[in-house]
């Protein structure tokens, strides 16, 4: 059995404020702690040895500009690049359709801008896929989680959903290779759009489980996220 990983990275980041992100960097190629965001994430996935190969989607654009900070960084051996798409979904099927994975092998699949994803943290999804072929990292919801009806001029609370139901859904998610491709192909077939891989596989009649996450494994979208990554990597590099 063999492990593959998948980092879509062809998102253009429109959430960043204006000066953090253009088309001449998106999110993912901004640095943290003088790295660019990738490649941090890169670093963690190279850290856990069962991995076998990384497949990174990116806009073709940006394939040049990838490939060097790929080698630069000394990963050019284990990672290869292929084009996204104009979706989250179409970028990892793209990575998907590539891989030569046997059935039984098992695809990561993780938000290239979530650089602070810890090795232990994969290898619990790993061992999760395992035993039960689909497996997710989730964290305990702190809010309170209200269901909402949307209004012209805002929101009225419909149901207030207990805690203990929920789960916010990070990554990595992990599936075994043959469910992950028939699950999208099923997802492509009827013009399904999900939000994560989980909602796909979900939706082919698959359990999926869920391992504990962490709540530095944040995905950077906004600006202040930037110096909350370079906070917990500070603390890290502190700590170890
Ligand atoms: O936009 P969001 O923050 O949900 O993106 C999550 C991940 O999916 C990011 O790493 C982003 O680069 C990637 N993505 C992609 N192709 C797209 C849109 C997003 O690979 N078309």
């Amino acid at each position: 059995m063999r492990v593959f990983v998948i980092l879509p990275a062809a998102g253009l980041g429109t959430r960043m404020a204006p000066g953090h992100t253009s088309q001449a960097a998106p999110k993912q190629f901004l640095e943290v702690a003088g790295v660019p965001i990738l490649i941090h994430t890169l670093r963690a996935f190279a850290a856990v040895p069962e991995i076998s190969s990384i497949v990174i989607a990116v806009r073709a654009t940006e394939r040049e500009r990838l490939t060097a900070h790929v080698t630069e960084h000394g990963y050019a051996s284990r990672v290869t690049v292929v084009e996204g798409g104009d979706s989250r979904q179409e970028s990892v099927y793209n990575a998907l359709r590539t891989l030569e994975c046997d059935p039984d092998d098992i695809v990561l699949v993780h938000d290239a801008v979530r650089p602070l994803i810890e090795p232990a943290v994969i290898r619990r999804v790993i061992e999760a896929v395992e035993k039960h072929s689909a497996a997710i990292v989730g964290l305990p919801a702190l809010d309170t989680i209200k269901q909402v009806e949307r209004m012209a001029d805002g929101a009225i609370v419909t149901a207030t959903i207990p805690r203990e139901y929920i789960v916010q859904a990070q990554t990595p998610q992990g599936f075994r290779c043959g469910l992950l491709r028939k699950a999208f192909a099923e997802a492509e077939a009827d013009g399904f759009a999900g939000t994560d891989e989980a909602s796909i596989v979900e939706r082919a009649g698959t359990q999926v489980f869920v391992v504990p996450g962490s709540p530095s494994n944040i995905k950077i979208t906004q600006p202040g996220d930037l110096e909350l990554a370079e906070f917990y990597l500070a603390q890290r590099a502190a700590t170890h």
